[in-house]
């Protein structure tokens, strides 16, 4: 385990609208670079970058065309490298996304895959072997190549998918996970790997990372099997170098060699109930949502058995937001903000910060763009400051990626970084705190002290730091249970004093109660 890893906060770049420095209306590495000071000041310590590589851009990236060059509208490969190494002179570690379960169409392994005659690449993504032949339950296509079968897709129509093979065979044209074809696609990942590791990047967020062997693979043991060989590399090769899956399923990604597991919003799931609990019939019933009633117990029903069970193993990461996620400004105002984040930013795991979910930025009601569809409102430039396109670009205004939020009330960091009640100002101190105390890091103990059903507050301990959240807009109180002032490791059972260490909102403890007003969170520490 990356020992970095424990004390990382991250923040995700979207690569296409975060900075542009050549003024042709779209992002790139060069801006990136002129915004490290800007990502370390506000406390972040790491970088996931989506992706950057050669692509035609039908799914903003995720169809790789070349998975060792950069793609020119972003910069070069000496810009990326060099992005690496300006990262690393401030303690910034930087993941790349890798993207293993498919390629897009106009990749060379492709074109020679398509091949009537035979070759290297026949066997590198799955195909029938017949024309007509389709592959049931999956969408393929067929009519498109020389070679006399129809090829499997793993997401859009311009991703074909790679042939990791299929547990139980059933059809001749299927390839076990261990023949020498699927065993060379691992290997293929394994030197993309190696190529950017090599260059200084310090792991990869995983897209799809549960994708790779078909049928039945269930409960994922030949895909995690795989990872678990990629993972013995990196430990031999590149004992730094830290792995994060899409995968949303911790018990199987952090068992199978992923460092850290994202927890992603899926409808009903525990974090969705705690801030996008919004397309049920009958309101928002979000945890987080001032006036939604919410529930922590459908939280820590779902949260808890998964943390219990990996806790040993690696990280839960919780998100403000990502490219795939409509922004949580959509629902929420700054005030519920303040406390979502604070959440995320004190519960174990590794957290990750959506670049402008800082300030607080829209999701906008925009046409799709490259594939991203109603993600595409979640993917706009970002708001520096009141000068020409926010600070995003010196292009003209309509020849920027994607539009921007024209409100009058705009969040900029500019305007934000002023203001010391800002969500801005709230979330740097809120991740300063996670870097000061050991007790917030991503492996420190975490338990719950109070949490009932359809109450608030909800009351936890990281270590000897007891924190209180009331997101609700009624004030709200517990009576709190002796153990809860009992220090780690302290067997004498004696309580002891607390000192208040940060808080938004008014809260107070006296003896063993506790009392929040409506909206607040408090932080704790046993003296
Ligand atoms: C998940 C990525 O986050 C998403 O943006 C992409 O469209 C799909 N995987 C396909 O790669």
């Amino acid at each position: 385990m990356p020992n970095w890893l424990k004390d990382a906060v991250f923040y995700e770049i979207y690569p296409q609208t975060f900075k542009d420095s050549n003024n042709d209306g779209i992002g790139d590495i060069n801006g990136i670079i002129e915004k490290l000071d800007y990502v370390k000041d506000l406390g972040c310590n790491a970088l996931w970058i989506n992706p950057c590589y050669d692509s035609p851009f039908k799914d903003a990236g995720y169809d790789v065309r070349d998975y060792k060059k950069v793609a020119p509208r972003y910069g070069t490969n000496d810009d990326l490298y060099r992005l690496f190494d300006e990262a690393h002179k401030r303690d910034i570690h930087v993941l790349l996304d890798l993207v293993p379960g498919h390629t897009s169409e106009e990749h060379e392994w492709f074109t020679e895959s398509k091949k009537a005659e035979k070759n290297e690449y026949s066997d590198r993504y799955i195909w029938t072997n017949f024309w007509i032949q389709g592959i049931a339950g999956h969408p393929y296509i067929g009519g498109e190549a020389d070679r006399n079968g129809c090829y499997m897709l793993n997401f859009f129509k311009c991703q074909p998918a790679l042939n990791y093979g299929f547990l139980n065979k059933t059809e001749d044209w299927q390839l076990s996970p261990d023949h020498p074809a699927c065993i060379a696609t691992r290997e293929a990942l394994k030197d993309i790997m190696r190529f950017w590791l090599d260059h200084g990047c310090d792991g990869f967020r995983v897209d799809m990372a549960d994708s790779l062997v078909k049928e039945d693979d269930e409960n994922k043991s030949a895909t995690g099997k795989i990872w678990r060989n990629i993972r013995e590399m990196l430990d031999t090769e590149y004992p730094e170098a830290a792995i994060v899956s899409e995968w949303s399923n911790p018990k199987q990604a952090l068992k199978n060699g992923f460092h850290a597991d994202f927890y992603l919003d899926h409808h009903g799931n525990g974090y969705n109930t705690l801030i996008r609990d919004n397309e049920t019939a009958g309101g928002d019933h979000s945890f987080l949502k001032k006036d939604g009633n919410g529930d922590i117990m459908r939280f820590l029903i779902d949260y808890l058995p998964k943390y219990d069970a990996t806790k040993n193993d690696g990280y839960i990461s919780f998100i403000t937001c990502n490219h795939d996620t409509p922004r949580a400004r959509l629902t929420l105002g700054y005030d519920e903000l303040k406390l979502a984040w604070a959440l995320f930013l004190t519960l174990p795991g590794v957290p990750f910060i959506y670049y402008g979910d800082e300030i607080g930025m829209r999701y906008l009601d925009i046409p799709t763009k490259e594939g991203g569809y109603t993600r595409t409102g979640t993917r706009t430039p970002m708001q520096w400051d009141h000068s020409n396109n926010y600070g995003f670009s010196n292009a003209e205004t309509e020849s920027l990626y994607l539009p921007q939020d024209l409100s009058e009330d705009a969040p900029t960091v500019e305007d934000q970084a002023k203001d010391p009640s800002s969500l801005y100002n709230e979330t740097k101190a809120l991740i300063a705190l996670r870097h000061k105390y050991d007790d917030l890091k991503a492996d420190s103990s975490f338990s719950v002290i109070y949490a009932e059903k359809e109450q608030f507050p909800f009351v936890y301990r990281r270590g000897n730091l007891l924190i209180a959240i009331n997101p609700s807009d009624k004030k709200s109180a517990a009576a709190l249970t002796p153990e809860a002032f009992i220090k780690e490791g302290d067997n004498s059972g004696s309580q002891c004093k607390v000192a208040l260490v940060h808080a938004i909102g008014e809260c107070n403890i006296d003896g063993n109660s506790l009392t929040m007003k409506p909206q607040s969170f408090a932080m704790f520490e046993l003296l």
